[in-house]
């Protein structure tokens, strides 16, 4: 019962894009208020920004940061959020049936990815919701445009003389969904992706653009949606999103496990219907996957709250407050190693969210920051997770799930550094078992086991909390060996391995 495959430097995916791993702030809930700002703070500096968290999202080695939704996005008006902060006005979120103090605006947004770092990109979603072509222009003129024009001298006016560079947009967020405020029909949103797309480039011919694709691949629309998009954008934009969320339901965890498969399936679906249109308009382009919303989130939790009459209000409430397990983190792994192997055609993911909003990151208002489980298999893949993604095509034992019928028990990818070094990302879904391993590395010239770090534990619903922020955390694997040219590992049951070799 020995999992095999075989790495060749030769049989290539695709770069690794640093973008894919990107994460997400959105005005939901704490993601931003008491998440990564509250003025209040111990830790926080002269801007707000609370350095405790500010260190775990380093630590986490992000990149592209999505903003400001999410659903919040489709009422956004992007004017209440900038200025002097005592003029700007408190607004309700129809999305999350808050208040919406904006006294963190775009403004902020920018200062704060200035302070992760150089590695941290913007990426600004769009309002095409409940607003069109002139507002995103107006946005786009006061964020990037250099002087000289009443929005771009309005932003200096408001402090800030630099322009705030963005160069990667979302052309609206989740337009398929009912629930979207300014919900559009296919066409509807086509047409108004294409003509909005078109007036940007007039501006920058040079801005990337993300159409909206499907929610999720079961939504009833999903491909014919993508299809009618395309269609009319397939010139004008860069890239299709793809949203996907995952929960055990009915208790199957077994399934759950497996929630990789249907990742993979919707990634190749929407890459099959992306080139089809592409086909038919003899186009030289292909169009690349935005997978800008993605992870492990209880929805159901949430839609209980939807359906309800609730409405208070509130600023800044506990809204998807998820606490992630074990199981969980090892699923989230599987999720990171499908985005891998599509490494050819997803170029930007985002992992939903960043902070205390199904986040890897927690925090307590006026308290300490804390990661999760889900926190390590991310920052393990962002800082070894960079290069060449090798061709995995595994010969595993199975299991059967009630969703995916017979299913690998192993899920793997490998990235080759610049260096020749190579990491080896590993998923056993046993939840009994463990997995004994063999890799023939062939070519790859490697000769030593750097690191063999598993995610596991005797008790898989184990999890960090504010009372045991440090329950759960990697460690590492004895007896992983490199013998002429092949790796030898044992795999623990429901765990998440990375394995560093060179
Ligand atoms: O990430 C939470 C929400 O999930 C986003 O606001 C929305 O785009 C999606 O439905």
């Amino acid at each position: 019962h020995t999992a095999r495959f075989t790495l060749d430097p030769a049989f290539k995916i695709g770069h690794v894009n640093p973008r894919v791993f990107g994460s997400f702030v959105e005005h939901l809930g704490r993601c931003v208020y008491t998440g990564i700002f509250e003025p209040d703070h111990p830790t926080a500096d002269e801007d707000g920004i609370r350095q405790d968290v500010l260190a775990l999202v380093r630590e986490l080695g992000v990149t592209a940061i999505r903003y400001p939704g999410g659903n919040f996005v489709s009422g956004y008006k992007w004017e209440d959020s900038v200025g002097p902060v005592e003029d700007r006005p408190r607004r309700l979120d129809l999305a999350w049936r808050s208040t919406e103090t904006n006294r963190f605006g775009l403004s902020e947004y920018i200062g704060f990815l200035r302070k992760v770092g150089p590695q941290a990109e913007p990426m600004m979603a769009l309002n095409l919701g409940t607003r069109g072509v002139a507002e995103a222009l107006e946005l786009q003129e006061y964020a990037n445009h250099p002087s000289g024009t009443a929005l771009a001298d309005l932003r200096a006016a408001h402090g800030d003389k630099d322009p705030f560079g963005i160069g990667l947009w979302c052309l609206g967020n989740e337009m398929d969904g009912p629930w979207q405020t300014g919900h559009k029909t296919a066409t509807e949103y086509g047409r108004l992706a294409a003509e909005t797309a078109r007036a940007m480039r007039q501006i920058d011919p040079n801005v990337e653009l993300v159409a909206c694709g499907s929610s999720s691949q079961s939504m009833p629309t999903f491909a014919e949606w993508e299809a009618t998009v395309l269609a009319e954008t397939y010139e004008l934009v860069d890239y299709i999103s793809l949203h996907a969320y995952y929960q055990p339901e009915n208790g199957d965890i077994d399934s759950f496990l497996a929630s990789a498969v249907d990742m993979e399936s919707f990634i190749e679906n929407v890459v099959a219907t992306a080139d089809h249109i592409g086909a038919k308009l003899k186009s030289k382009k292909k169009i690349n996957l935005s997978f800008d919303e993605w992870n492990v989130w209880y929805v159901s939790d949430w839609h209980e709250i939807e359906n309800s009459d609730a409405r208070d209000w509130a600023e800044a409430p506990r809204l998807l407050e998820d606490n992630y397990s074990v199981t969980d983190a090892v699923v989230f792994g599987s999720l990171l190693i499908a985005l891998l192997r599509h490494a050819d055609r997803v170029t930007v993911a985002c992992l939903a969210q960043l902070v205390n909003v199904i986040a890897p990151i927690m925090t307590e208002p006026g308290g300490p920051a804390w990661r999760q489980t889900t926190f390590f298999p991310f920052a393990q893949a962002s800082r070894y997770g960079r290069g060449e993604v090798l061709d995995v095509r595994v010969d595993s034992p199975t299991y059967t799930t009630e969703k995916y019928g017979e299913t690998d028990l192993l899920h793997a990818t490998a990235v080759r550094a610049e260096d020749g070094s190579v990491t080896v990302f590993a998923v056993n879904r046993s939840r009994t078992e463990a997995l004994p391993l063999e890799v023939a590395l062939g070519a790859l010239n490697l000769t030593s086991v750097v690191e063999h770090s598993a995610l596991a534990d005797a008790d898989p619903d184990a999890r960090n909390t504010l009372a045991e922020p440090e329950r759960v955390a990697p460690h590492a694997v004895e007896g992983t060996v490199l013998t002429d040219g092949t790796l030898t590992a044992v795999l623990e049951p429901l765990s998440w391995n990375v394995i560093r070799l060179a």
